[in-house]
């Protein structure tokens, strides 16, 4: 009997189904990804309700906003569910006004083994002026979660342009930067950013 006959009778008898979900995350990790894969844009207008009494944009709500957007990115790119693991160091530069539109675009820069970096950048714009300004930058790092609430591997971002290389390069040290911070990574083991200070 030719080989697709065997095959046919295995698909119809079911016997191939207790293998589906491995083959399908077999396939999963196999496929290859791209930063611009995971490239969002949100847009908000600011209302009086998301304002100060200053009538500035309130910080709080700006790092809502990041967050859905950069976890959007995150899963963007692993497919299922993520939680915000840490916020790196978010300045408030210049304020956003009452009536100006909130533009937010975030990207993965890099994944690791369960958790991924995302790079936000915040712009306000005065749609009536025609100005629009950068007001904020970010990284946030997400961990991908399995149906039992674990972290899970994460399929690799392989970047594609000079500056996505340069902003997967710089991941690794802010990734130590942050665990040693964190206290989940000893000074003594970042060797990526003892690099950065001390020339051997
Ligand atoms: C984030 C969390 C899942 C990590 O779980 P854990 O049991 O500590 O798991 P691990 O030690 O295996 O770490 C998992 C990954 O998280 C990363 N991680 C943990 N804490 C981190 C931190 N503070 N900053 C950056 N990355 C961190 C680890 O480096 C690891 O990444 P890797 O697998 O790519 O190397 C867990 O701490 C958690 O659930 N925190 C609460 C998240 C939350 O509620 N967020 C706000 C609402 S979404």
């Amino acid at each position: 009997m030719p080989l697709f006959t065997y095959m046919y009778i295995g698909y119809a008898s079911g016997i191939y189904a207790n293998f589906t979900p491995f083959l399908k995350s077999f396939l999963f990790m196999l496929k290859e990804r791209h930063p611009q894969d995971t490239h969002v844009i949100m847009s908000e207008l600011v209302l009086p309700n998301d304002t100060n009494t200053l009538g500035n944009l309130m910080g709080g709500r700006l790092m809502h906003w990041m967050d859905i957007a950069a976890a959007i990115a995150a899963q963007k790119h692993c497919n299922c569910p993520v939680v915000t693991a840490s916020v790196d160091n978010v300045s408030f530069n210049n304020p956003i006004k009452l009536g100006n539109l909130l533009t937010i675009e975030a990207k993965l820069t890099r994944a690791f083994n369960t958790s991924m970096e995302v790079y936000l950048k915040v712009w306000g714009e005065d749609l009536a002026a025609q100005y629009k300004y950068l007001t904020n930058e970010a990284y946030l790092t997400f961990v991908a979660l399995d149906p039992n609430g674990r972290p899970r591997k994460v399929p690799e971002i392989l970047p594609q342009t000079e500056d996505e290389q340069k902003m997967y390069d710089g991941a690794l040290r802010r990734r130590q930067l942050r665990l040693v911070l964190g206290g989940r990574m000893k000074a003594q083991d970042a060797d990526e950013l003892r690099a950065l200070f001390i020339k051997d």
